[in-house]
């Protein structure tokens, strides 16, 4: 606290209670565990019963109270299930993060149509559902931080159904802000660069070349980690950025930038 009184960066979740889709791997377990230390109670999402008790035992040991929901995001029922667990635990409901997602490489020319509708369904069409069910309770005060790409800004060969999910990610951002920014919900989202997770792995291990090319082409020369994500997650969701709506914030290590 400054000798005015006032206070320049706050980043406390404290009393607050977010959703964070993805939970169970990856990205979405990293920005569980970072609003977890950043003080919010939390609803972990995801499929695999297993993991997202992982994830659970983990935001646990950082002190705060949290409730997991394993659903098929794309089921129907699966906002409201995943919103009413919310309220029935918690009674409230502050902060979306939807970092569930999918990424299906493959050539254009044979890439079957029900992969293009998977990755929309689960990028695209999960979060604004989820959005959708969460905003009577997100309002006023609420934040909902949604996970774009940097195939949401570049395009990639092998990536034409991802990089239109990512960019449907970055506008459906952008005019959330726009239309729910009066009711008092900021709507902000993260593209990330090249990060190590379960998504890519496997690429990795095939191709020891491909991860160095990527670092070579990295002004910041590495894979990003999962914490660099998270902490740019927390920040959009926390009061520090009570005057931020509608951004989309790169973080890539100078990727898009070179
Ligand atoms: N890794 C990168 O380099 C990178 C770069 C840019 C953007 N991103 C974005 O960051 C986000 C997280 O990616 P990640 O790398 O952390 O991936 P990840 O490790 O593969 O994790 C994906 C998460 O999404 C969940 N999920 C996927 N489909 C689902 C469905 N139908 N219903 C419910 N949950 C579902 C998974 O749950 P289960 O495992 O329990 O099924 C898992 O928790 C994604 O939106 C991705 O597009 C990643």
């Amino acid at each position: 606290m400054s000798d005015s009184g006032r206070r320049y960066l706050n980043l406390d979740l404290g009393g607050k209670v977010a959703i964070v889709t993805g939970a169970s791997s990856g990205i979405g377990r990293a920005v569980a565990e970072a609003m977890a230390e950043a003080g919010a109670s939390l609803v972990l999402v995801g499929r695999d019963e297993r993991r997202l008790q992982d994830g659970l035992d983990a935001v646990r040991a950082r002190g705060v109270d949290a409730e997991p929901v394993a659903v098929e995001l794309t089921a129907d029922d699966a906002p409201a299930t995943i919103v009413d667990a919310a309220i029935a635990r918690f009674g409230r409901l502050d902060v979306l993060v939807n970092c569930a997602g999918i990424f299906e490489p493959q050539p254009f020319e044979t890439q079957p149509l029900a992969s293009f509708d998977r990755q929309m369904a689960i990028n695209v069409r999960a979060p604004f559902a989820l959005a959708q069910a969460a905003l009577p309770h997100l309002r006023p005060g609420g934040a909902i931080v949604n996970m774009s790409s940097i195939a949401g800004y570049s395009g990639f060969p092998l990536s034409a159904a991802y990089c239109a999910s990512k960019g449907a990610v970055e506008l459906m951002t952008k005019a959330l802000a726009a239309e729910l920014g009066p009711m008092g919900v900021r709507v902000n989202c993260v593209a990330p660069g090249n990060i190590r997770t379960p998504m890519n792995r496997h690429q990795f291990e095939a191709s020891p070349e491909y991860e160095r090319s990527l670092e070579a082409q990295t002004p910041l020369g590495r894979i990003g980690e999962t914490e660099d994500i998270a902490a740019a997650v927390v920040y959009l969701a926390s009061p520090a950025a009570k005057f931020v709506n509608g951004a989309s914030w790169l973080v890539d290590g100078g990727w898009n930038a070179a």
